[in-house]
């Protein structure tokens, strides 16, 4: 530094200068003659730490420029009820300290040193959302090169708060922030910028972390607003960082049994209505639904209304639905197997109407149409309902039995009676499968919605 000045002309003014200049540069720089023998010397280096209580500027009107990354090493835990994430960070401070600097020629070349972090001035960095206690280990050190310029990184585990909205649950994706500001320093003393690119830091966030846990990761972003408090105006950086849960675990244990419960339930209509099997059966899918929704209701998050929740008490509502239909179709079996009402000339009508071939109305089952329609005078024919036609009229029989001479009457009297019961159970099959694809439609409807709601 002295060579470099002329000590040509004016010799006294230029010695003046440069023992000036001179001895402003020894009051910072460090004299390290002998760091090759004896090892650094901390006696070179004490005005520096001496200073660490100020900030570290010569000008103390000019900010200290604090340049932030950060790489999110680990997504430990998200937890939807207390809307915290808890993750793991290295965070990366970069400052200048104009109080140390040495010349690496001089120093047996030594570009940079690492110090311990409690001789330096750190600045106060932290996150905004940290709702704990910051769980750095301590002991940590600064690396400092020859140009004052200095590199302190530490692991934290941070427990954030985070906005989560679990409505889409499980395909749902969260963007958590992280907001870095100074707890004390406005922009007049600290002004804070990036020293990586967003991109960088997700990059080496997607390298270094974990992959194996329920979130994914799927990018970084930032924004720069300044934070106005009182009169007082504050740099920050936020970082939103995407993630999304892999909902592998939970349509494997949530949503194929549940589809596969609704797929039984949608199936057992097939079941004949008459063999009276079909209520106890839906009754038991009802009851193991209801056990399977039990057990499953710790995957579930444990606050708000996801659209799954909604998804399990339609299925519910779908199997109840279909267990009240089941009665309902029993009872006008039973109905009108015991004593069939006359039957309406509208219906009687409609009956025969739909009962011709080639005819689109809702169409009792086939078989239903075969043994009762087509062939009305051969009730026997009728395999199921046969034991209530054969059982219940009997004391109507045991009554015209008990009137001799009328054989012809009451012949006719037990085939009209008999035409009767037939047309009202092919009615009940009507309805039945008329309420069978109602509740098909139903069902598609509402697959296709959750379905929609879910890729949005
Ligand atoms: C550096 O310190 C050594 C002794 O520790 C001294 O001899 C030398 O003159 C000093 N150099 C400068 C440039 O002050
Ligand atoms: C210190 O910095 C302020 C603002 O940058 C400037 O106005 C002032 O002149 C500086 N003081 C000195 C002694 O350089
Ligand atoms: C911080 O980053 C800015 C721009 O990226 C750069 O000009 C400046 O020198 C950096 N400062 C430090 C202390 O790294
Ligand atoms: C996260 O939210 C912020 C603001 O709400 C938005 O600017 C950013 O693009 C979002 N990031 C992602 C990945 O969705």
């Amino acid at each position: 530094m002295e060579g470099g000045w002329p000590t040509g002309g004016r010799l006294l003014l230029c010695l003046a200068v440069s023992l000036l200049l001179q001895g402003k540069g020894d009051t910072f720089t460090i004299n390290c003659s002998g760091f090759d023998q004896l090892g650094v010397d901390p006696a070179a280096f004490q005005a520096a730490f001496d200073r660490k209580t100020f900030r570290p500027v010569i000008n103390y009107s000019n900010p200290t420029q604090v340049n932030i990354s950060f790489t999110l090493s680990a997504i430990l835990e998200v937890d939807a009820q207390l809307q915290l994430l808890t993750s793991f960070l290295w965070i990366n401070l970069i400052w200048d300290n104009p109080f140390i600097s040495w010349n690496p020629e001089e120093c047996v070349g030594i570009q940079k040193l690492t110090v311990s972090a409690e001789n330096l001035w750190i600045p106060d960095i932290f996150i905004l959302e940290a709702m704990d206690v910051d769980r750095a280990p301590s002991g940590l050190s600064a690396y400092v090169n020859s140009e004052g310029r200095i590199r302190y990184d530490r692991p934290v585990r941070v427990t954030s708060i985070c906005n989560l909205d679990i409505f889409y649950f499980p395909f749902d994706q969260q963007n958590c922030t992280f907001t870095f500001t100074s707890f004390l320093y406005t922009v007049d003393n600290m002004l804070l910028g990036m020293n990586k690119e967003v991109w960088e830091i997700a990059d080496t966030s997607r390298d270094i972390l974990q992959t194996q846990g329920e979130w994914e990761f799927l990018g970084i972003n930032k924004a720069t607003p300044r934070l106005l408090v009182g009169n007082s105006v504050y740099d920050r950086i936020i970082f939103y960082v995407a993630i999304r849960r892999r909902p592998r675990l939970y349509v494997i244990n949530l949503l194929v049994p549940s589809s596969f419960l609704v797929a039984i339930d949608a199936l057992s209509f097939y079941l004949p209505a008459e063999s009276g099997n079909r209520a106890p059966f839906k009754i038991t899918l009802l009851l193991g639904y209801n056990v399977f929704l039990l057990m499953m209701n710790d995957l579930l998050p444990a606050s708000g209304s996801p659209l799954i929740s909604v998804y399990f008490a339609l299925c519910l509502s779908l199997m109840v639905l279909s267990l009240l239909e089941t009665i309902f179709i029993t009872y006008m079996l039973n109905l009108a197997t015991t004593k069939p009402p006359p039957i309406p000339p509208w219906l009687h009508s409609l009956l025969l109407h739909c009962t011709s071939p080639m005819k689109c109305c809702p169409t009792a089952p086939q078989k239903g149409n075969k043994d009762l329609g087509l062939t009305p005078a051969h009730l026997p024919g009728l395999k199921e309902p046969v034991e209530f036609v054969g059982k219940v009229p009997s004391p109507q029989e045991a009554e015209l039995n008990g009137s001799p001479g009328s054989a012809r009457g009451q012949q006719e009297d037990k085939a009209q009676q008999q035409h009767l019961v037939s047309l009202w159970v092919q009615f009940s099959h009507m309805m039945d499968t008329l309420l069978f694809r109602l509740y098909l439609l139903f069902m598609a409807t509402f697959v296709i919605t959750v379905i929609v709601l879910w890729n949005t």
